[in-house]
C-alpha cells in the first residue's frame, strides 16, 4: 500500500516540476460522515509565482486555498488515504488513479490520454462563484434556509447583496494591494453586505482582508461576532463603535452604505482622513441640507414643491460630497446601485484616490455656489473635515 502511494506521491512530484500536472482531484471520503465531500487541485498562476489552487467542496460551501509545490505534497500526504480513498492525477499524456480498498489496500491504475492537453495556468477565479448562497453564514444571518436556498421573503435583499459584489469586484479587481487589504464597512448593521464582502474578496479574489464592520448596536455586534467565530472567518470582525468614533490608522477601502444622515459624511471624513483609496458609499437619508434648505425659507421654481425640495436635497448633499471628495483627490463617481423598485437608496457614490493634483479653487466655487443658490450654511462634511468650522447645530441629534 504504501509503496503505490509513494509511487503516486513521486509521479505528483514530477508533474508539478515539469509543469505537466493538469489537475487533480480527490474524493470517496474515508469517513462517511465527513463534511469536506472531495477536493479539486489545479495549477494556478498567482503574482507570478505558480501554485496550486486547493478547491475543498464541503456539503455547503466551497473554500478555496493556493499552496507551493512542498505544501501541496505535504498536505496529500495528510489526506490520501486518511481522508480520501480515490485520487486521480490528470497530466498532460496520463491519467494516474490511486484506488485504496476499504481494507486499506492501495492499487494504481495509468492510462495513456489520447487528446493533446495542456495544462492551464489560468487563474481559477471565474470558477468560484460571486456569492454563494450556501455558504452557512446566509443561512445563519436569516437569508437562506439550512439548505442554502434564499427565502422568498430575502430575494430582493439577495438581489441587492449581488448586485453590490458585483459592483465592488469591479472596482476592487483594477486595484493594486501590498500585502492585507484593510476595509473598513462603517454602520455595517446586519452584516449582509460585510459577509458578502469578505467573501468576495476571500474566496473570489484571494486576497488577504482585515474587515471591520462598524456598528453602534452592541446586541448586533455580539451576534455578529458569534456567526464569524463559528464559521471561522478569518480576516471579519465586528466592532462596536460609532462611525464618528472611530479612526482606523490603515485603510485601504472605505465602505459605508446606508449610514444615517451624517454619519455618511462622518465615514467619508475618516476615509478620507485616513487616506483610502477606495471610498464607496450609499447615502441614506438628507435631512441636514433639507433641514437648512428649509431654514432659509429660499424656494425657487423646484423646490416649492416638497417632494421636489427633498430630491433636491438629496442631489446637493451627494453633489456637495463628491465635490469634496474632489478636492481631497478622488476620481468621483454617481452611479446607480440597484434598480428603484428594489430600494429608494440606490445611488452609489464612489471616489478612488488619484495622483492628479486637484483644481481645488474651482471645487471650492462650485460648493459656494451651490450653499448660495440654495441658502446653505455649511455642509456637515465641511465641518468633519475642517474646511469650515462648525457654525450651529441645527439638529437635535447631533
Ligand atoms: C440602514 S442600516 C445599513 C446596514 C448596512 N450597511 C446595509 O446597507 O445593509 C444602518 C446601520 O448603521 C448603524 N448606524 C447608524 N448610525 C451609526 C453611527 N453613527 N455609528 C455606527 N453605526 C451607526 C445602525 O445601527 C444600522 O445598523
Amino acid at each position: 500500500m504504501s509503496e503505490n502511494l509513494d509511487i503516486f506521491l513521486n509521479r505528483i512530484a514530477d508533474a508539478a516540476e515539469q509543469g505537466t500536472l493538469v489537475k487533480m482531484t480527490l474524493s470517496k471520503p474515508a469517513l462517511k460522515h465527513d463534511e469536506l465531500r472531495n477536493i479539486y487541485v489545479k495549477p494556478v498562476l498567482i503574482k507570478e509565482k505558480r501554485l496550486f489552487a486547493f478547491t475543498y467542496h464541503y456539503e455547503r460551501r466551497d473554500e478555496v486555498k493556493n499552496y507551493d509545490a512542498a505544501q501541496m505534497l505535504s498536505i496529500l500526504k495528510e489526506l490520501v488515504p486518511d481522508h480520501f480513498l480515490n485520487a486521480v492525477l490528470f497530466t498532460v499524456d496520463e491519467d494516474i488513479t490511486l484506488l485504496v480498498s476499504s481494507k486499506g489496500k492501495a492499487t494504481l491504475q495509468t492510462k495513456k490520454v489520447q487528446e493533446c492537453r495542456e495544462q492551464s495556468l489560468e487563474h481559477d477565479k471565474q470558477k468560484t462563484r460571486l456569492i454563494n448562497p450556501a455558504n452557512p453564514w446566509w443561512y445563519q444571518l436569516g437569508l437562506t434556509t439550512r439548505e442554502g436556498k434564499i427565502t422568498a421573503d430575502m430575494q430582493h435583499k439577495f438581489k441587492q447583496i449581488y448586485k453590490y459584489a458585483e459592483i465592488v469586484e469591479s472596482l476592487v479587481k483594477p486595484m493594486k494591494f501590498d500585502g492585507t487589504v484593510h476595509i473598513a464597512d462603517m454602520g455595517a448593521g446586519k452584516g449582509y453586505l460585510t459577509f458578502a464582502l469578505h467573501e468576495l474578496l476571500t474566496q473570489r479574489l484571494n486576497l488577504d482582508v482585515d474587515i471591520k464592520g462598524v456598528e453602534i448596536r452592541p446586541d448586533l455586534v455580539m451576534k455578529i461576532n458569534e456567526i464569524i467565530k463559528a464559521d471561522n472567518l478569518n480576516g471579519l470582525e465586528f466592532v462596536e463603535s460609532s462611525i464618528e468614533a472611530y479612526h482606523p490608522e490603515k485603510l485601504d477601502v472605505l465602505i459605508a452604505l446606508h449610514a444615517c444622515n451624517t454619519a455618511t459624511d462622518d465615514a467619508i471624513a475618516s476615509g478620507i482622513k485616513a487616506g483610502a483609496d477606495l471610498i464607496v458609499c450609499a447615502p441614506c437619508c438628507h435631512k441636514q441640507i433639507r433641514q437648512e434648505m428649509e431654514r432659509s425659507g429660499k424656494v425657487d421654481a423646484i423646490t416649492r414643491y416638497g417632494i421636489f425640495l427633498e430630491r433636491q436635497a438629496v442631489m446637493i448633499t451627494d453633489t456637495i460630497r463628491a465635490l469634496i471628495l474632489e478636492y481631497f483627490g478622488y476620481k468621483t463617481q454617481v452611479m446607480e446601485f440597484i434598480e428603484m423598485e428594489h430600494t429608494p437608496k440606490n445611488v452609489l457614490l464612489v471616489g478612488r484616490k488619484t495622483s492628479k493634483e486637484p483644481k481645488k479653487a474651482e471645487i471650492l466655487q462650485q460648493i459656494a455656489d451651490l450653499k448660495r443658490q440654495y441658502g446653505i450654511e455649511t455642509h456637515y462634511l465641511e465641518t468633519a473635515l475642517g474646511l469650515i468650522p462648525w457654525k450651529r447645530n441645527i439638529f437635535s441629534s447631533k
